[in-house]
């Protein structure tokens, strides 16, 4: 089985924790790509989602499944979404691709936030994925020079701009021994929208898909 197979699985099994008339939070990235596919099989049965990114919106468009403004779908009842890296305690790194921004708004939004992922992400501690920081233009340096503060070692991702207009600093050398307490004072930086880890709202559900099949985690 390849990692994308693994992938895959995991985000069909994702498909039993959607019930007729739901609005769907839908993340980002190829993991939330099989998803979207597999959404697309029942799309008849939900009332709409809310998409995390340009890019998912699209692919839910070119699908024939209705894309609603968060605004006026209120609260919603499932996230599903990727991660780059997950614990036991399922708190995640996110924003490989750069989503993290909505990505979180949305999981925030969302009564249930089931993670699907194929097995390789699972580790005893984040950070080995360097941390995706969104960060608004005009503070990248100040917020680069904090972040050293904090022991990382930020880089710039060069040539991308998010969804929101702003930049991604990718900080690696990162050891999370406690994601929540990293995320509350890296958020307190002033420029930083959003850091990429969920740990304050981490997922309910990770769904794994491995060698020998899919494993839940709750
Ligand atoms: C995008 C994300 C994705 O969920 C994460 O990067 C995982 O991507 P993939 O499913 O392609 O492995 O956080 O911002």
């Amino acid at each position: 089985m390849t990692q994308d197979e693994m992938k895959k699985a995991a985000a069909e099994a994702a498909i039993e924790y959607v019930q007729p008339g739901m609005i769907i939070g839908i993340g980002t990235g190829s993991t939330a790509n099989h998803f979207i596919d597999a959404l697309a099989r029942i799309k008849g049965r939900i009332e709409g989602t809310v998409a995390s990114s340009e890019a998912s919106a699209k692919r839910l468009r070119d699908h024939g499944i209705p894309v609603l403004d968060l605004n006026s779908a209120g609260q919603l009842s499932l996230y599903v979404d990727g991660a780059d890296e997950a614990t036991r305690h399922l708190h995640l790194i996110k924003g490989g691709g750069g989503a993290l921004t909505r990505e979180k708004i949305v999981a925030a939004a969302s009564e249930k936030f089931v993670c699907i992922a194929d097995d390789s992400k699972l580790v005893d501690l984040l950070g080995a994925f360097p941390l995706p920081v969104e960060v608004i233009p005009m503070a990248r340096s100040y917020v680069a020079r904090e972040l050293v503060k904090h022991g990382g070692r930020p880089q710039l991702r060069e040539g991308f701009t998010t969804d929101n207009g702003n930049l991604i600093l990718d900080v690696h050398n990162l050891q999370i021994m406690d994601p929540v307490a990293l995320e509350t004072e890296l958020n307190q930086i002033a420029g930083v929208v959003t850091v990429g880890i969920f740990a304050r709202r981490p997922a309910d559900v990770l769904i794994l898909g491995g060698k020998d099949g899919v494993r839940t985690l709750k």
